[in-house]
């Protein structure tokens, strides 16, 4: 059976990294499936999953990489960028720390990753409004410091994460 997408103009990798719980494969399987699942349990090595979407005409293989923000579930870090054209670094607007160690995660993709690799800073569960930790304007701030795109999402609610993603994939193309 054919369908237009069998013709794939363009595959991009894209990492999704940052802290364990902050809302990495919640984003994935809202992006890929539209789904969101409660009890999502802390990810063990790599997964991958895949959207395909249409860019300026152009049909993008969107391959998006997953793995633990523990340290010691995560796989082979040069293994994990090579080759990726993006990356989604997460953080969590009601967590502090996990927005303290996004300077350390940017230390690892100059260190591992492609140099010209797209970054967006990403403040997730925006949904939890009474509990932020994290102001707006301090990841605005950061995120121009170092040249990194920023959204806020709700992988619950899908706010965003979208956007988030096509922004990102534009940029790439
Ligand atoms: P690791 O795999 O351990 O690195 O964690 P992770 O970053 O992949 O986190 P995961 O996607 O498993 O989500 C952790 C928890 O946060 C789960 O209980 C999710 O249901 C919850 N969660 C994820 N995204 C959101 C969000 O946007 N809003 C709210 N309220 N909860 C979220
Ligand atoms: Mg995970």
């Amino acid at each position: 059976q054919w369908n237009a997408y069998e013709k794939i103009d363009y595959v991009f990798k894209v990492v999704v990294i940052g802290d364990s719980a902050v809302g990495k494969s919640q984003l994935l399987s809202r992006f890929t499936k539209n789904e969101f699942c409660f009890d999502s349990k802390s990810t063990i090595g790599v997964e991958f999953q895949t959207r395909t979407v249409t860019i300026k005409g152009k049909v993008i293989k969107a391959q998006i990489w997953d793995t633990a923000g523990q340290e010691r579930y995560r796989a082979v870090t040069s293994a994990y960028y090579r080759g990726a054209l993006g990356a989604m670094l997460v953080y969590d607007i009601t967590k502090r720390p996990s927005f303290d160690h996004v300077a350390r995660w940017v230390e690892e993709l100059r260190a591992h990753a492609d140099n010209s690799i797209v970054i967006t800073l990403i403040g997730n569960k925006a949904d939890l409004v009474d509990l932020r930790a994290v102001p707006t304007e301090d990841a605005i701030e950061f995120a121009e410091n170092q040249g990194l795109f920023f959204s806020e999402t709700s992988a619950l609610s899908g706010d965003n994460v979208d956007t988030a993603f096509f922004r990102l994939l534009e940029e790439i193309y």
